[in-house]
């Protein structure tokens, strides 16, 4: 201080003290930012994720191969479920440009961690002697949460499984991607009735399922009320509906014709009945005259007002009964059936992963324990009913395994008529994809016999298989023209599950062009437009809502001189690379 005084003349000094002040107060506001508690981890850069900003991902159909047909199609009127082999984040990666905020629904079930060498980051088993096992399992997930959070929709929600090895990082982790204002539950799940084997610990019975939420408009839904699981006797009518019969003698709380200043309900009033032909009638007078009194004499009051018997008895809503007690008037209440709400503790054997699972499994592929600890359908139906109550929803699955998910989305679509569709991705670790996922979902579409030899009625459905591959584009933040000519003719398969538009009909030098669900998408591959108008002519043609992806240096170059009623127009292939560059923050 003393030098700076010796040193500086007085408007020197205030200068300098003004500037340190202003950076001080731009460090405090810094801290303030920051996170004020929660999960800290040292990064391990993984290769996989290093290797995106070289080499971006695309799709492409698997190859047709004996055993595998990438395209099953049972139900023409119906969308296509996907299968992705490959790594989830590069799978993921293309989901970001085309599902972005289109996905319901995710449901994931992580590699555990547990130290048994069950998953590989930059190749390499993970094992418990690993000091740093945490640490890459924190950032293997982020690194994927983060990319799958930009899927959901809005009202979105995201389901985790996991066991105790790493629950308390994932849910500090989840908090910091989603806020943890968005946890909307999390339930413990009895997956192993029989206990797991130690020598030193609680013996684990069970696992968890963490719900978080988008945003605040996400929410846990209420399971659809099976009216047969009611304590109480309800009963179905012709139409399918479910009702139950009450007596419409009022009888509890406020159920009194006579109120405490004496003064009679008009609630109380004869209503009469034809003993012969059952008719029933507040204006007529029959053989039998009812009024509201109960077995002890007491007064009580009628559950409906006097002006809504005859269209009650009309509309064969109210009827009438002989009984120990006489004759009693009851009608059908359709209430009481709302829905049933999500509990935190699901005991039932039908969730366990043990048995039901495994055994599910086995019954399905015909052989035994072809993969470790599958989920039971039941648990994955129960929590895909939990995060969406839309019967259209896309549910994503990408660490699908044995496809455990797949199942559950086309079980719960035939149980309820809905028509949900599936994304799942897996790996090809041990021939997972090829042999398990795959295999599973083709016999529960198509049908197959089980370990017994029965057949078993397949549910129907479509699914692409898709596998995932890399386009070199050098540098991501600075891509050479030929690389973006390279990604253009090789993101085709990509653009067209984007535009839901999945069958390729025409590839030539110049263009290429999808078709589905009544549309057309089509990549003007060239810089060079020579043959854009005869494409632009052969799509018009169709008189389909078309998408045309022409190719451009930069953004909007040809939407006006090529759009028209039937024709969209969109650039590429900068829109992908734009979405690969906020993916790897560049
Ligand atoms: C715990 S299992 C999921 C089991 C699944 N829920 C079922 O019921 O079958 C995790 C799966 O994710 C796969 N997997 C692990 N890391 C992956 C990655 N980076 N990309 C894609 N799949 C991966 C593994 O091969 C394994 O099959």
């Amino acid at each position: 201080m003393i030098e700076l005084k010796n040193t500086m003349n007085q408007s020197d000094t205030e200068k300098t003290l003004l500037k340190k002040i202003a950076e001080l107060e731009k460090e405090l506001k810094k801290v303030k930012k920051q996170k004020k508690y929660g999960l800290v981890w040292e990064e391990k850069p993984e290769q996989i994720v290093e290797d995106c900003k070289h080499n971006v991902p695309i799709l492409r159909l698997k190859e047709n191969k004996k055993g595998i047909d990438p395209v099953i199609i049972t139900d023409k009127t119906k969308d296509e479920n996907i299968l992705i082999e490959g790594d989830n984040y590069h799978a993921l990666s293309v989901l970001n440009y085309t599902h972005k905020g289109k996905i319901d629904f995710i449901y994931i079930d992580p590699p555990y961690n547990t130290g048994a060498r069950d998953w590989i980051y930059n190749n390499d088993y993970v094992d418990g002697e690993d000091p740093y096992r945490h640490t890459k399992w924190i950032s293997f997930i982020s690194n994927r949460l983060e990319i799958a959070r930009n899927l959901l929709t809005e009202d979105g929600v995201i389901c985790v499984t996991i066991d105790d090895y790493e629950m308390p990082r994932l849910w500090l982790l989840l908090e910091g991607i989603f806020g943890i204002d968005n946890h909307l539950g999390t339930v413990a799940i009895r997956v192993n009735p029989k206990g797991r084997m130690t020598n030193r610990k609680i013996s684990l019975v069970h696992e968890y399922a963490i719900f978080f939420g988008k945003t605040a408009s996400s929410k846990i839904h209420k399971a659809p009320e099976n009216p047969e699981d009611k304590t109480h006797n309800y009963i179905q009518a012709t139409d399918g509906s479910w009702y139950l019969p009450v007596n419409l003698r009022k009888q509890g709380v406020d159920s009194l014709a006579v109120n405490k200043k004496g003064k009679l309900s008009d609630r109380y009033y004869p209503i009469y009945i034809n003993s012969k032909t059952g008719q029933i009638s507040v204006i007529k007078k029959f053989d039998i005259e009812l009024l509201p009194i109960d077995q002890n004499g007491e007064k009580r009051i009628w559950r409906r007002g006097k002006e809504a018997i005859e269209s009650m008895f009309e509309s064969k809503d109210l009827w009438y009964k002989e009984t120990p007690q006489g004759p009693q008037i009851y009608f059908k209440f359709l209430g009481g059936l709302e829905g049933r709400m999500i509990q935190s503790l699901w005991l039932d054997t039908k969730f366990s992963a043990s048995e039901y699972g495994t055994k599910e499994l086995d019954e399905i592929l015909g052989e035994r324990e072809v993969f470790q600890y599958p989920k039971s359908t039941h648990a994955v139906i129960e929590s895909i009913i939990a995060g969406t109550s839309n019967q259209n929803a896309i549910i994503l699955d990408f660490f699908a395994g044995s496809g455990t998910t797949g199942q559950a989305v086309l079980d719960l679509n035939k149980q309820d008529n809905g028509n949900r569709k599936f994304i799942i991705c897996t790996n090809n670790e041990n021939n997972i994809c090829e042999g398990v996922t795959y295999e599973r979902i083709k016999n529960i579409i198509k049908g197959y016999k089980n370990k017994k030899g029965e057949k078993v009625e397949g549910l129907g459905g479509n699914l692409r298989y898709y596998k995932t591959d890399l386009v070199n584009i050098e540098k991501l933040h600075n891509t050479p023209d030929q690389a973006k000519v390279n990604l253009t003719y090789q993101a085709g398969e990509m653009v067209g599950l984007r535009e839901n538009t999945l069958n390729e009909v025409e590839k030539n030098d110049w263009w290429q062009i999808f078709e589905g669900n009544g549309k057309t998408t089509a990549i003007y591959f060239k810089e060079d437009k020579e043959k854009l108008l005869k494409l632009v002519e052969t799509l018009e043609k169709k008189k389909q809502p078309t998408a045309l992806y022409i190719f451009s240096w930069g953004k909007n170059e040809y939407k006006s001189e090529y759009s028209s009623l039937n024709i969209r127009v969109e650039d590429i292939p900068e829109p992908i690379l734009e979405v690969y560059k906020e993916i790897n923050r560049l």
